[in-house]
């Protein structure tokens, strides 16, 4: 496929951007002697940049979120059609897509019952974090208000989520932060922290444990973790993990927060990626693949029991949830979002997805044989990693700027794949995956061929 620009055009675009545009988590000292990557085509799994190059996208537009690929027509008409008829009104209303989005997707959420509109997904772990503390401060008298969060877990880039995150490069020359959010212990057994335990899993729950002992339990009012931590190194939770958590929460009366921004809407194989582990969360956040990049649109769903808590007093003006999104009220993210989830159903992407990411997994494990380099492989569903190392016996991490060496020889392979990125200080380490939920046997076995030839590349043939 031919880019459909003329080439001064898009000469004139490329130097536009040059001089105008702050790219996202980018030093721009490289771009004063060459030119920024533009993408300005994409269908399926395809995209092409400005000079007319195509590549493979393993990452879903880059940070996992293009769940149903590029080019899809029919979520470009559903919101041109909804635009036209009704573009916006604040979320104080209600919207024909708002409504019958949050019916269809609170039915894939049994046990919850209420969606909250917004449009990113740090904005979305705001609003649970707001609800947690006027929770604490309407009916424990302001001391339940903590929030913990655990380490190389990832909520967002404002300040309140960056206070939730657990990733130092993100947050460090941010602060001050923001008060009252506390750190647990990661979960990947990999880098345990405790040696080499039989039960890892419990072990790491038990670490939540005993934070909430020393904080004093009657002033933790949540934890929010991701089901499978992504941008801190795609860590799937050890066995045993997420039943000890949810026992933990019920005995203290903490609420359980769950950030599906990356899991939810199909990337793991299922809805959710709590549904895995038959836990049942009080608040669950989703932003990304909600409506796979077409529109902006994040959402907080929550059980019936806890919107009640912000109804009970209709004489008190301050009882309500007194938040607002101004682009929470945009009819064209559920518009897409509807869509989007016909899509996965009728396309069985779930499925694929499961499928398809157990290929991903065993091929990544294969050239685990054959490369030293990779001391670990992990994922669930279309969402891996492998994790690179000098050496498998200290596991020390292999160096950074290799790691950004692999991901350069594939992209110049025509493979565009990820790495975690000003995340963890010396564990920036891991190649990160998550193909759209369309991808093909093919395109999993090129995804891992470029790999296998950029490590070999990179680090020789051991
Ligand atoms: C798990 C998780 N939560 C929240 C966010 C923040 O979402 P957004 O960039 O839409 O604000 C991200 C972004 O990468 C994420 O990975």
């Amino acid at each position: 496929m031919s880019v459909h620009m003329p080439v001064n055009y898009l000469r004139q675009t490329i130097d536009a951007d040059r001089s105008h545009v702050w790219h996202h988590l980018t030093q721009h000292k490289p771009f004063e002697s060459q030119d920024p990557r533009l993408y300005v085509e994409g269908r399926g799994m395809r995209l092409w940049d400005a000079t007319g190059r195509e590549y493979l996208d393993a990452v879903s537009g880059g940070v996992w979120t293009v769940n149903v690929g590029y080019g899809r027509a029919s979520i470009a008409d559903a919101v041109h059609e909804q635009l036209v008829r009704m573009n916006y009104f604040s979320g104080a209303a209600g919207s024909v897509p708002g409504a019958r989005f949050a019916e269809r997707l609170i039915s894939k959420m049994p046990g919850l019952s209420r969606v909250y509109y917004a449009n990113s997904g740090s904005e979305t772990n705001e609003k649970a974090f707001k609800i947690v503390r006027q929770i604490a401060h309407r009916h424990y008298g302001g001391r339940k208000y903590k929030i913990l969060y655990r380490e190389r877990d990832y909520h967002g880039t404002t300040i309140g989520a960056l206070s939730a995150s657990g990733q130092p490069e993100r947050s460090a020359q941010y602060g001050p932060l923001t008060p009252g959010f506390v750190q647990v212990p990661h979960c990947l057994e990999y880098r345990s922290q405790y040696g080499a335990v039989a039960n890892y899993g419990e072990r790491a729950a038990d670490a939540i444990e005993e934070v909430i002992l020393r904080e004093g339990p009657d002033t933790v009012g949540a934890i929010c973790l991701e089901p499978v931590t992504a941008g801190g190194g795609v860590i799937p939770p050890p066995k045993g993990y997420w039943e000890r958590v949810q026992e933990i929460c019920r005995r203290y009366g903490i609420l359980l927060h769950l950030d599906e921004v990356v899991c939810g809407v199909g990337r793991t194989g299922k809805w959710f990626g709590y549904q895995h582990y038959g836990i049942k969360p009080d608040l669950v956040t989703m932003a990304k693949g909600v409506a796979s990049g077409y529109a902006a649109i994040s959402c907080l769903v929550t059980t019936e029991t806890v919107f009640n808590l912000f109804k009970d007093d209709a004489s008190d003006p301050l009882s309500h949830f007194r938040d607002i999104s101004t682009f929470g009220g945009c009819t064209s993210g559920p518009a897409a979002a509807l869509e989007n989830m016909r899509i996965i159903e009728d396309e069985k992407l779930l499925e694929n997805t499961t499928v398809m990411g157990a290929r991903l997994l065993s091929n990544l494990a294969e050239l685990q044989l054959r490369h030293s380099v990779i001391g670990d492989v992990r994922g669930l569903g279309l969402f891996c990693g492998a994790e690179l190392v000098k050496d498998r016996q200290t596991r020390a991490p292999a160096d950074e700027k290799q790691v950004q060496a692999v991901i350069a020889e594939c992209l110049s392979r025509g493979v565009i794949i990820g790495a975690t990125n000003r995340s963890i200080p010396g564990l920036n380490n891991t190649l990160c995956l998550s193909p759209a939920l369309i991808a093909t046997a093919d395109d999993i076995d090129r995804i891992t061929n470029a790999i296998d030839a950029a490590l070999e590349k990179v680090f020789g043939n051991k």
